[in-house]
């Protein structure tokens, strides 16, 4: 006697996860046209959907100051203001940036004019390796509009997102404490 074979579709949970994996991934080369405004210039790129601010911003208009560090959120070595705000680039699609303005650390001050912060981290010797630099001073420059208590365990606690493996943090925290006293 011939055996039948029991046959299993997928339940109905699993089509819909099936479907949503579908859509989510973009096909091979695709792309989309993304506007974005990054130190008052405005570029238009056309990227992969799932491109990062991050990687848009190193990878497609060469702005290399903001670095990659963990790439997961967790170190702040890819912070830029977005609309004034800080923003770990790596947590953010490009795609959802049209319109605002982006400033990463090349927009705030130039070798020859530097920012104050900046001059700060120079003046207070607030970074050994410098890879966290750049993010710190992102940071620091958001900081000084956010309502932070004036103490140092103030600034530590609201600067903790940015991790330093140098451990320059009481240089960091001297610098950002010089810049609040004069303003
Ligand atoms: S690279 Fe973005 S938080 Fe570490
Ligand atoms: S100065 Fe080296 S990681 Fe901060």
């Amino acid at each position: 006697m011939m055996q039948q074979t029991a046959s299993h579709p997928a339940a109905p949970q699993q089509q819909d996860r099936d479907a949503a994996r579908t859509v989510r991934q973009p096909s091979a080369g695709m792309t989309m046209p993304v506007e974005l405004t990054v130190n008052g210039n405005l570029y238009t790129l056309s990227l992969d959907p799932r491109t990062t601010l991050l990687d848009a911003l190193r990878e497609h208009l060469h702005l290399t100051g903001t670095k990659k560090g963990c790439d997961h959120g967790q170190c702040g070595a890819c912070t830029v203001h977005v609309n004034g705000r800080r923003v770990n680039a790596c947590l953010s699609l490009a795609g959802a940036h049209s319109g605002d303005e982006i400033t990463t650390i090349e927009g705030i001050g130039q070798p020859d004019a530097l920012h104050p912060m900046q001059a700060a981290f120079v003046e207070c010797d607030g970074y050994q390796c410098g890879y966290c630099t750049s993010g710190q001073i992102m940071s620091a420059v958001a900081l000084l509009g956010e309502a932070v208590g004036p103490g140092d365990a103030e600034v530590r606690e609201a600067m903790s997102g940015n991790l330093c493996r140098c451990g320059a943090y009481q240089n960091i925290v001297a610098a950002i404490q010089f810049v609040r006293g004069q303003s």
